[in-house]
């Protein structure tokens, strides 16, 4: 990646959601490869620790807002990427008419600063938006099967409201917009108690508590290492021309939930045995990235294995801090949901 745009002056950088878990490793990324970002965040389900030994860093601003409201940053900017939005079901059904209203109104209000600036802008959408999917693997062009009144549907609506508004923008020639569609990430500074499946299993085994399988366990999900997923993102920021659809960003190795429990179950000595609960509403049944988009246009496709990630994934929980007190707690019961 290139750290200067065409003036010849180090890319200034905005990240929305940036104290995420996938937020700072992008904002991580980013200054490694030289250039000024300003993480603006408002700690719904970020943490200030992802982001904290950047604070030092000379090329490094972080911003406390809400993308509810209207946001003004003075001076250019040459990319927006737009990652606020709770992506855990329990932390974005927690406070749905919020996650709505950070998807729409946020991305409006992120976009008009990206039409003021004179930035490029990628949207982070979702796979969420093929809801239970009757098409397998999912190619861009499936329009999805989303229920659009379940409790899913501030998130899934959400993102395919923004998605939308991108892509209004773009044909007005407003914004130089970019959607990615991403699919199940994991990796380092996930929340342990986000309700999703990689967190939760390697949690539960790391407590040596039963694994516990939401379902049958056949369900099957496809797991993108985080490093692989942000590689992505910047390969589809700075793609030209602008391919003008969504691109998936995903791994396509597809796993059933009890394949996965057991390779957690392998690799934590302690675990304890696999038990099953009730499958959560709208849960998908199956998940599988078509990456053959990102493969053409980007030359992007994931190289972490699994069973490297998970590795990796593993040793950070158990080094990790204790997940910090959000600002909305879940009024849903815990369950894996993803
Ligand atoms: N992790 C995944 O598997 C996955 C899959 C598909 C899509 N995504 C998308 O990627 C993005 C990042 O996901 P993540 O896993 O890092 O989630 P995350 O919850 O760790 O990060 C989201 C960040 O956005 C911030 N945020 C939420 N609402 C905000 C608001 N109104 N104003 C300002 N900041 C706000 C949170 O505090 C947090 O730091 C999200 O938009 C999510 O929908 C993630």
């Amino acid at each position: 990646m290139d750290a200067v745009n065409v003036k010849g002056t180090r890319r200034r950088v905005l990240v929305a959601g940036g104290a995420g878990f996938i937020g700072s490793h992008l904002c991580d990324a980013l200054l490694s490869d030289g250039c000024r970002v300003i993480c603006v965040d408002n700690f719904l389900t970020g943490a200030r620790s992802n982001v904290a030994p950047l604070e030092n860093h000379p090329d490094f601003e972080l911003v406390e807002h809400d993308v509810c409201e209207p946001l003004s940053i003075d001076g250019h900017l040459d990319e927006i990427y737009n990652l606020a939005c709770a992506a855990s079901p329990p932390r974005y059904q927690a406070d749905p008419v919020h996650t709505m209203m950070t998807s729409v109104l946020g991305t409006r209000h992120l976009l008009t600063l990206a039409e003021k600036s004179g930035a490029r802008f990628l949207q982070a959408s979702t796979s969420e938006v093929y809801g239970d999917p009757e098409t397998h693997p999912q190619p861009e062009d499936y329009h999805g099967n989303v229920n659009c009144t379940g409790p899913r549907a501030c998130y899934d609506e959400g993102k395919r409201a923004a998605e939308a508004l991108c892509f209004d923008h773009l044909r007005l020639g407003l914004v130089d917009a970019r959607v990615a569609r991403i699919f199940n990430t994991y990796g380092p500074r996930m929340q342990a108690d986000d309700g999703r499946i990689v967190s939760n299993l390697i949690n539960q085994a790391l407590r040596g508590e039963p694994l516990t399988i939401y379902g049958t366990g056949r369900q099957t999900r496809s797991f993108c290492h985080v490093a692989d997923l942000v590689a992505g993102l910047v390969a589809l920021m700075q793609v030209e021309p602008n391919p003008g659809l969504p691109v998936n960003l995903g791994n396509p190795g597809e796993f059933t939930v009890s394949e996965l429990a057991a390779l957690v179950h392998q690799m934590v000595p302690g675990a304890g045995a696999i038990v099953y609960g009730p499958l959560p509403e709208d849960d998908p049944k199956r998940r599988r990235p078509d990456i053959s988009r990102a493969k053409t246009l980007l030359g992007w496709e994931p190289n972490i294995p699994l069973r490297d990630g998970l590795k990796e994934t593993i040793a950070w929980f158990r080094m990790a801090p204790l997940a910090q007190p959000r600002r909305h707690a879940a009024k849903r019961q815990y369950r894996e949901a993803v």
